[in-house]
């Protein structure tokens, strides 16, 4: 069979790398793709004169592609399943009346509280004035966030009534997040270890992933700006088997069954961003897609092949398919241009990728990178995801950061405590 995969990043390249391994698959397009896909065995990079939803169908159908896969969550937001659908062709996501829980977060929040699911005590705001009355009535720290996508950047953790005003105007007033920030919502704050949860879901049955753990401030020690994410590793021991137990239940197959029930059946993957407080889970979010970089540290792991359990979340028949995880911990190490997540230059050539590659268990997925005249560039803020299995947390860790130290560019930026919080937690 064909396949196509829409995005470009370090997530998309991992799909890629995942799907094209499957016995059933021929031929995977990457649109567009970066440089790792393009040097991907069974796979090509298509840049389409027109990537509207209409430019992707004609494309997918000229080339009677079967399964269409979507990265990020813009298009399954905007409703590119439901183009899809319409004309009868196979995709996996949620369509828009389900990616709403990430495209809406007053929608997601309104849907916990409605079923009970445990999250963070909020209010949502359409008038800046009145906002700021809440926020002086309630006091900090208090988190303002942007209602609509606004890629990562529409939340702000506030620890003075200062900052808070200047947030709300930011989002409101100022618009920074265009109209994402129409509406937004004031959200207590809540503290503890942030860990991943995603589930694959035919919109009944949910079939785990294994716990992870993403690092989003660009500094080690989590200090500095939040970025889409600088590692992950996978599982994460602060993720307990009980304690897995508890979200599955009552997080994840709750969020399935409560999506159902308000006529929005949610087929795909449902990704929890959690808070564990105390040995409880809260909900600090939700996405309707792989996450990145969690994906590089979980499909390394799945022993089963992708494509089968992808096709039974469309089907809907994902109880009947065996979705298998290696005991093999993992560990992904984001590479980033120096500026990150501020301004930063393109086109720095990358050496000794292939070095990295020939280390034992090691995967060096490509984010933002392009091919020109044979020579990998720098293309974008996150550059790679240097992946590495091991026996422990502590080999993966080690390993993925003996791959790392094998490539270089100018001003190349890495965290150096990736994975740092699992090995604290085996002390
Ligand atoms: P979100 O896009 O909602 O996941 O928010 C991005 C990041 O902001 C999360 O991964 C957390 O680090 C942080 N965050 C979001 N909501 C809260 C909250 N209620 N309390 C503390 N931190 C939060
Ligand atoms: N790792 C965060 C995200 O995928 O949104």
């Amino acid at each position: 069979m064909k396949v196509a995969v829409i995005g470009k990043g370090g997530r998309e390249h991992t799909l890629v790398w995942k799907i094209a391994q499957s016995k059933d698959v021929e031929k995977v397009y990457c649109l567009p793709g970066n440089a790792g896909t393009a040097r991907t065995e069974k796979a090509e990079n298509v840049s389409l004169g027109d990537d509207s939803f209409k430019g992707i169908a004609d494309f997918v159908k000229e080339k009677q592609v079967d399964l269409t896969v979507v990265g990020p969550e813009d298009p399954l937001v905007d409703g590119i399943v439901d183009h899809f659908q319409k004309q009868g062709l196979n995709i996996f996501g949620p369509d828009k009346k389900a990616a709403i829980i990430e495209g809406s977060k007053i929608f997601a929040r309104k849907l916990l509280q409605k079923y009970g699911i445990p999250s963070a005590e909020f209010k949502a705001f359409e008038d800046a004035e009145k906002a700021k009355e809440y926020l002086h009535e309630k006091g900090v720290p208090i988190v303002v966030k942007a209602d609509g996508l606004a890629a990562g950047k529409g939340v702000i953790i506030c620890d003075t009534k200062q900052e808070a005003e200047q947030a709300i105007d930011k989002i409101m007033v100022e618009k920074a997040f265009g109209d994402a920030g129409n509406k937004l919502i004031l959200e207590e704050k809540l503290v503890g270890e942030e860990a991943s949860y995603l589930v694959f879901t035919d919109g009944e049955t949910i079939k785990p992933m294994v716990s992870s753990q993403d690092h989003k401030p660009i500094y080690d020690g989590d200090k500095g700006q939040n970025t889409g994410g600088m590692g992950a590793y996978s599982p994460a021991p602060v993720v307990t088997e009980e304690l897995e137990k508890d979200i599955l239940e009552t997080i994840m197959q709750a969020a399935v069954d409560a999506m159902r029930k308000d006529g929005r059946p949610y087929k795909g993957v449902l990704y929890g961003g959690l808070m564990i407080s105390d040995g409880k889970p809260k909900v600090l979010e939700f996405n309707c897609r792989f996450g990145d970089p969690e994906t590089q540290a979980l499909l390394p792991r799945l022993d089963s092949d992708l494509v089968p359990i992808l096709q039974s979340c469309i089907d809907g028949n994902l109880g009947e398919q065996e979705v298998n995880w290696s005991s093999k911990p993992a560990c992904c190490v984001v590479m980033a241009s120096g500026g990150y997540p501020g301004s930063y230059e393109k086109g720095k050539e990358i050496s000794g990728l292939e070095e990295a590659a020939k280390l034992p268990d090691t995967i060096v997925f490509h984010a933002g990178t392009k091919l020109e005249d044979s020579k990998v560039l720098t293309n974008g803020g996150r550059v790679l995801g240097v992946t590495a299995l091991g026996n422990s947390i502590k080999e993966s860790i080690e390993n993925a950061y003996k791959a790392v130290e094998k490539i270089s560019f100018e001003k190349a930026h890495y965290r150096k405590d990736i994975g740092q919080k699992a090995l604290d937690r085996s002390l």
